[in-house]
C-alpha cells in the first residue's frame, strides 16, 4: 500500500515540476512566476484543488510521442478567493511554451463547463505561444471549443483574463471575449500575428512591445483594462476585483461589512465646482468622497480619460461608477469614451450592479475625425447601453449636461430611477454662447447685444430648475449630501424589478 501512495506522490511531483528546472529558472529570470506559483498567490491559502494534472497530449507527429509532460501546458482547478469559489486555469509556459493542444483545450473546456454549470467566476492566466504547432487542426478545433464556451458564459458568470507573458494567435481571442483583460508591464504582449509576420506582410518593423505591449493595449487599442508592474501585483489586484463581483448573473452582489458612515456629509464638495464654468475639476474627487472609504477599482483608466468607469461600494454593496471627467477634453463624449462607457454599463447590467452616473458633459465632440470614425454609431452604443439597462440607475448632474449627451447619460428619459442635480447644474441644448450665435445670427455684429443675449440665455437655462420644473430631475441636492442621497436611493431601489420585452437578443449598434 505504502508503495502505491508513494507512487502517487512521485507522479504528482513530476507533474508539478512542469517543464523542468531549467525552464522554470528561465521563467524566473524573465521576472515571471510559474503557473502554479501564480495560482498560489491568486487563491486563498491551501484552497486550490488541481484537476487533470496527469493529462498528456496524444500527438505522435514530429516525434511528439517521445515528449510528453504531464499537465500538457496548462494548470486547471478551483479554489476560493476570500472564501468565494473561483475557477482558474494558468498556462504553463515551461511546458511546450504553454501552447494549446487538443488535450490542453479539453482541460480548459472541462473547467469552463464546470464554472458555467456551478455559476462561479473563471480566471485565465495567459503565458503561451498559441496553437501547438505540431498538432495542426486538432489545436485549432480546441480553440474553437474554448471560444464557444466563452460566448455561452458571457453575461452569466464573470470571466477574467490576465496576460502574464506572450499571448498570440489563437490565445488572444478567448481573452477578447471575456469581461476584463489585465496585463503585466514589460513581460506580456498580445497580438494576432507577431512582429515577424507583420514584417513579411506589411513590411513594418515593430517590436513585440510596440505591437502589443501593455502600454499599447491600455492606452491606444483599449484591448486591456489595466496594467500592473509585476505578477504579484496583478494577482493581488485580481483578488480585490473578485471581491466586487457577483458569482453569476443570478447571484446577489457581494455585500461586505463597511465602516464608512452612509450619512457622512462632505462639505468640501460644496466648493468642488469652480466659479468659472470653463475651469476643470477632478471628478475622481467626487467619486472618492461618495463611495465607501474612497475605494475605487478603476477600469480602463489609461484610455479615453474623458470618461471614468469603475467599481466601488456604497454601504458595502458593489456599484458601478460612470463619470464624465472635466479634466480631460472638458469631459466631452467622443467615440472612444462612448465605447468605453457602453461596455462598462453593459457589464454592470449583466451582473445586476447598480450604476451611478456623475454627469458634467459639454456634448459630443464635433469634427471630421470623429464623424468619419463613426461617432454616430459609437455614441449610440452608450445611449443603447444605458437605455436597455434595467439595474438601478442613479444620476447626479454636477455641472454641464448639454444636448444629446444630457439624454445619453442615464437621463430620466432613459429610465433613470433617481435623477439628481447639484444647484450648479446647467441643462440645455448647448452652451449659452453657441446657442446665441445660432438663434441671433443676424445680431452677431453687435457685441453688446450678443453679450446681453448670452446673459439672458444663461439666466434662463444655466441652472437645474427648468428640468426640475418638468420632473426630469427628482430633486436638486446639496453637493455635500451626495453620499447620503445616493446611499438612500440605493436602499430604496433594492427591490427594483424591470424587464425589457422578450427578444432573442438586441441589435446594439456594433
Ligand atoms: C509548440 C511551442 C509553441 C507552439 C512555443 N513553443 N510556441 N511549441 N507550439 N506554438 C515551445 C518552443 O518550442 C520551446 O520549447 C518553448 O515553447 C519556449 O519557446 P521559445 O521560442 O524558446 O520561447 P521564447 O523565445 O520566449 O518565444 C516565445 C514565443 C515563441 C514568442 C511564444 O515561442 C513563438 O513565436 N511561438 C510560436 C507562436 C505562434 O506562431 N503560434 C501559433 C499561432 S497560430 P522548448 O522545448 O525549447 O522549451 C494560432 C492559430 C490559432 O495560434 C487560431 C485559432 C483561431
Amino acid at each position: 500500500m505504502q508503495e502505491i501512495l508513494t507512487s502517487l506522490e512521485r507522479r504528482r511531483a513530476e507533474a508539478r515540476a512542469g517543464g523542468g528546472k531549467k525552464r522554470v529558472e528561465a521563467q524566473h529570470a524573465r521576472g515571471k512566476l510559474t503557473a502554479r506559483e501564480r495560482i498560489e498567490l491568486l487563491m486563498d491559502a491551501n484552497s486550490f484543488e488541481e484537476f487533470d494534472m496527469f493529462v498528456e497530449h496524444r500527438s505522435s507527429d514530429f516525434g511528439m510521442e517521445k515528449t510528453k509532460i504531464p499537465g500538457d501546458g496548462v494548470v486547471t482547478g478551483w479554489g476560493t478567493v476570500n472564501g468565494r469559489v473561483v475557477y482558474v486555469f494558468a498556462k504553463d509556459f515551461t511546458v511546450f511554451g504553454g501552447s494549446l493542444s487538443e488535450t490542453h483545450s479539453r482541460k480548459i473546456t472541462k473547467l469552463q463547463d464546470m464554472a458555467l454549470r456551478n455559476r462561479a467566476p473563471i480566471i485565465g492566466l495567459y503565458d503561451a505561444g498559441g496553437a501547438r504547432i505540431q498538432e495542426g487542426v486538432d489545436a485549432l478545433g480546441g480553440y474553437g471549443e474554448v471560444f464557444q464556451r466563452n460566448v455561452l458564459a458571457s453575461g452569466v458568470i464573470p470571466q477574467i483574463s490576465v496576460i502574464m507573458g506572450p499571448c498570440a494567435g489563437g490565445d488572444v481571442y478567448s481573452p477578447a471575449m471575456t469581461d476584463f483583460i489585465f496585463m503585466v508591464r514589460d513581460t506580456s504582449y498580445m497580438f494576432v500575428t507577431g512582429p515577424d509576420v507583420v514584417k513579411t506582410v506589411t513590411n513594418e518593423n515593430v517590436t513585440a512591445e510596440e505591437l502589443g505591449g501593455a502600454f499599447v493595449h491600455t492606452t491606444r487599442s483599449s484591448i486591456a483594462d489595466k496594467a500592473y508592474d509585476n505578477d504579484v501585483e496583478a494577482l493581488l489586484q485580481m483578488r480585490r476585483l473578485i471581491d466586487f463581483l457577483p458569482s453569476s448573473n443570478t447571484s446577489p452582489i457581494p455585500e461586505i461589512p463597511y465602516l464608512d458612515d452612509a450619512e457622512r456629509h462632505d462639505d468640501s464638495l460644496d466648493t468642488l465646482i469652480p466659479a468659472n464654468p470653463n475651469q476643470p475639476y477632478d471628478m475622481h474627487e467626487l467619486i472618492q468622497k461618495t463611495v465607501d472609504d474612497g475605494d475605487f477599482f478603476e477600469i480602463q483608466e489609461a484610455h479615453a480619460k474623458n470618461i471614468i468607469t469603475g467599481l466601488a461600494r456604497i454601504k458595502g454593496r458593489t456599484v458601478g461608477i460612470v463619470a464624465n471627467q472635466p479634466m480631460m477634453l472638458a469631459g466631452v463624449l467622443d467615440s472612444d469614451a462612448a465605447r468605453k462607457g457602453a461596455r462598462f454599463v453593459r457589464f454592470c447590467d449583466c451582473f445586476n450592479i447598480p450604476i451611478i452616473s456623475f454627469v458634467d458633459v459639454p456634448g459630443f465632440l464635433p469634427g471630421t475625425a470623429q464623424e468619419y470614425g463613426g461617432l454616430i454609431k459609437h455614441g449610440a452604443k452608450l445611449l443603447f447601453a444605458y437605455a436597455e439597462a434595467t439595474v438601478p440607475k442613479i444620476t447626479i448632474i454636477t455641472r454641464k449636461a448639454y444636448g444629446g449627451a444630457y439624454v445619453v447619460m442615464a437621463s430620466k428619459h432613459l429610465r433613470g430611477d433617481l435623477n439628481y442635480a447639484w444647484p450648479t447644474a446647467e441643462i440645455a441644448v448647448m452652451g449659452a454662447k453657441s446657442a446665441v450665435e445660432i438663434i441671433y445670427r443676424a445680431e452677431l455684429s453687435d457685441k453688446d447685444k450678443i453679450a446681453a443675449r448670452v446673459k439672458d440665455y444663461e439666466t434662463r437655462f444655466a441652472n437645474p430648475f427648468v428640468a426640475a420644473e418638468r420632473g426630469f430631475l427628482d430633486d436638486v441636492i446639496m453637493p455635500h449630501s451626495t453620499r447620503r442621497r445616493v446611499a438612500r436611493a440605493l436602499d430604496m431601489l433594492k427591490g427594483k424589478k424591470l424587464e425589457n420585452p422578450w427578444k432573442k437578443h438586441d441589435n446594439i449598434p456594433l
